[in-house]
């Protein structure tokens, strides 16, 4: 039989080409960088399955361009907002991701982040760097407290509940905020839940976890700054535009808030200028899930709902699942 001809817009980890391989046609794009929207359409012409990643722009003309025998666009992510899923439900396409695999990677760059602002440890090292380091001070880069602490997670899903139950090693007194309470993060992490508007009033760490939607684009904004301590940190590893980063370098100017650790941003790879000059920001270009195994198993993961796709089974972890129906 025929195998497969599947593209992949990106390189991906070995062991999950391999795997590809093993079972289909697989072309790659050879250069290391995201393609143009004019390159996609082009590329994933007649294909059975497209693999691609969270920086390509899955829009109803690429589907439509992959044409009716195409069953599948496996993205290398867990989230999904480059990818127009109605449209692909309309095409019958089917769209899957990574999930599971990356939430203790995203969880754990989320706890990076509050420690590197909190302690100011990127700032420190610069310091040392720079030579500035004349010895021992008691005033010297001093930062805040986290044992003890109260926690406010936005966003109580995979990753939100695995950050937040690991608060438990410092003390921390949990706060979340969701569309509903959840019992089951309640269980897990001990929080509480509260409305927003308490959680930013309260919590001295806020962290984000939900998914980009248009009810959580510039979910904090000029508003909730202003709601927040001026002790408050922000942590971000979400999708940039839950932030207004405008709004959020002129907190950080201002001193509204105290510090802000991000993963992500409003336009990547752009970043507002402004929140470039605040030292008070730890700025990471979105690595949360950039670990040798959690990258290995979520390209094992994208390749597995390919080869399950191809078989005519339902992929371990699709999105539109109204296409079973
Ligand atoms: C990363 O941002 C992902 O969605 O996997
Ligand atoms: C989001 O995708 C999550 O796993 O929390």
């Amino acid at each position: 039989m025929k195998k497969p001809n599947v593209y992949v817009t990106r390189m991906l980890p070995q062991p999950a080409v391999d795997l590809l391989r093993e079972h289909c046609e697989v072309e790659i794009n050879p250069e290391d960088r995201v393609l143009t929207h004019a390159e996609l359409l082009e590329k994933v012409r007649g294909r059975d399955a497209v693999l691609c990643l969270l920086t390509d722009t899955i829009d109803e003309a690429v589907l439509a361009a992959a044409g009716p025998q195409c069953k599948i666009f496996s993205n290398y992510a867990v989230g999904f907002n480059n990818i127009d899923v109605e449209a692909a439900t309309r095409h019958k396409i089917m769209v899957s991701n990574t999930p599971d695999v990356l939430t203790d990677a995203t969880a754990d760059l989320a706890w990076s982040l509050l420690f590197a602002t909190a302690r100011r440890v990127v700032e420190s090292d610069k310091f040392l760097r720079d030579g500035c380091y004349k010895g021992w001070g008691p005033m010297l880069l001093l930062g805040l407290d986290i044992t003890g602490k109260t926690l406010g997670v936005i966003g109580t899903g995979r990753i939100g509940a695995n950050f937040a139950a690991k608060a438990k090693g410092f003390k921390m007194k949990v706060l979340y905020n969701d569309l509903e309470p959840n019992p089951a993060f309640e269980a897990e992490t001990g929080g509480v839940f509260v409305d927003k508007a308490t959680l930013l009033k309260e919590a001295d760490f806020v962290s984000l976890h939900v998914p980009l939607l248009p009810s959580t684009r510039h979910l904090i904004g000029p508003a909730e700054f202003k709601l927040m301590k001026k002790t408050a940190v922000l942590i971000n590893t979400s999708r940039g535009p839950v932030v207004d980063e405008k709004a959020l370098a002129e907190a950080l100017q201002l001193g509204e808030i105290w510090g802000a650790g991000l993963d992500v941003f409003e336009n990547e790879p752009a970043v507002e200028p402004e929140l470039l000059k605040c030292e008070n920001a730890v700025l990471l270009p979105h690595v949360a899930s950039a670990t040798v195994e959690t990258r290995t198993n979520m390209g094992l993961i994208a390749v597995r709902n390919i080869l399950a796709a191809m078989k005519g089974e339902t992929p371990p972890t699709l999105v539109n699942r109204e296409l079973l129906a």
